[in-house]
């Protein structure tokens, strides 16, 4: 088998690309130029990576006639929720242009692989407490316009499919964490903040709003989900894909702290707060499991564990 994976180098994409090797497929990625590689280090050699970029068809033709994958992974994308605030237009540009050039270059060179795309649970947005667990048919509410831009994402795998049988599988993570993931988001922005103070920092955290809650998946049961969405899922459908469990942001604040030894002053930094804040996302995954027998495996303690060893590593 032989997987494209646009945003290999990022942080989902990179262990996408390690699991896909492991499991003997051929692996491509589309890296634009300057694109920091270094969570590809290990597998640099045994990866094909084309330089290219989703907003320049000629070079996504030029890939997909080299690499002619059975599988496409679309994982590029603007993923951080404040920057959608500053970058509004740029967010939407990347990420739905960005997927309408990969869907027409792949029409046009008339290749029929089945693509996964990746959607968000942020695409649900205001969720009302009898919501949840959430389900897949739950309306969108979206609160930022990342998780609008998702939504077009969605609707635009969903419309390729119906317009024209694409074999487009949808699925909305909900919150994923782990090694690699970069400091802006919450996990990694505590975590890194720990491992500082362990070296000699002000023993002082800086938070933005604690009552949120997520419902966190290791990113390796995540990718493992990806791969399994495409051999399993059906094409045109959509899949949420969560533990079911969800904890306050202050709940992971204190996990991330009772596996260091600091005692750190937690300070409020409103330059953290968003225009609006999603409260609560916990997912129902069973139409993702009954479809497919996937299972997360890593439970939460142990993913925090080792986000923290790899920011001791850094
Ligand atoms: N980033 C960040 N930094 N968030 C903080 C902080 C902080 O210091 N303090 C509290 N939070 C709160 C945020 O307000 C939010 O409620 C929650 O922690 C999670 O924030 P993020 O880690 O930035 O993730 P997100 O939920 O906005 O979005 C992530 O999950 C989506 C899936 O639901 C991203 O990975 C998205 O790309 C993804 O689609």
């Amino acid at each position: 088998m032989k997987a494209l994976i646009t945003g290999i180098s990022g942080f989902a994409g990179s262990h996408l690309a390690e699991f896909l090797l492991n499991e003997q497929v051929e692996v491509f990625g589309l890296i634009r130029r300057r694109s920091p590689l270094h969570h590809l280090n290990s597998i640099q050699d045994s990866i094909n990576l084309v330089e290219g970029d989703l907003q320049d068809s000629t070079s996504l033709r030029t890939i997909l006639r080299e690499a002619k994958p059975d599988w496409i992974f679309h994982l590029a994308a603007q993923s951080f929720v404040p920057t959608s605030w500053r970058a509004p237009a740029d967010t939407i540009n990347t990420n739905i242009t960005g997927q309408v050039n990969l869907f027409e270059a792949v029409r046009d060179l008339s290749l029929s692989p089945t693509i996964q795309i990746a959607c968000s649970s942020e695409e649900y947005g205001l969720v009302h407490p009898n919501e949840t667990p959430i389900k897949e048919d739950n309306p969108l509410r979206p609160l930022s316009p990342y998780a609008v831009s998702k939504v077009a994402q969605d609707f635009l795998g969903y419309q390729y499919y119906q317009s024209y049988g694409m074999k487009i599988i949808r699925t909305r993570a909900f919150n994923h964490t782990g090694p690699r993931r970069g400091e802006e988001f919450v996990a990694s922005a505590f975590a890194r903040q720990i491992v500082n103070i362990e070296r000699g920092a002000p023993a002082v955290i800086k938070v933005g709003n604690l009552d949120a809650e997520r419902d966190f998946t290791d990113v390796r049961d995540v990718v493992s989900a990806y791969k399994v969405s495409v051999e399993k899922g059906k094409p045109g459908e959509v899949y949420n894909i969560c533990t079911g469990t969800a904890i306050s942001i202050s709940t992971l604040l204190e996990k991330l702290i009772d596996l260091s030894s600091i005692k750190p002053e937690v300070i409020k930094d409103p330059d953290l707060d968003r225009p609006s804040d999603v409260p609560l996302l916990l997912g129902d995954c069973s139409k993702f499991k009954n479809q497919t027998s996937w299972e997360p495996k890593i439970s939460l303690d142990q993913t925090l564990e080792d986000l923290l060893n790899w920011w001791r590593d850094q």
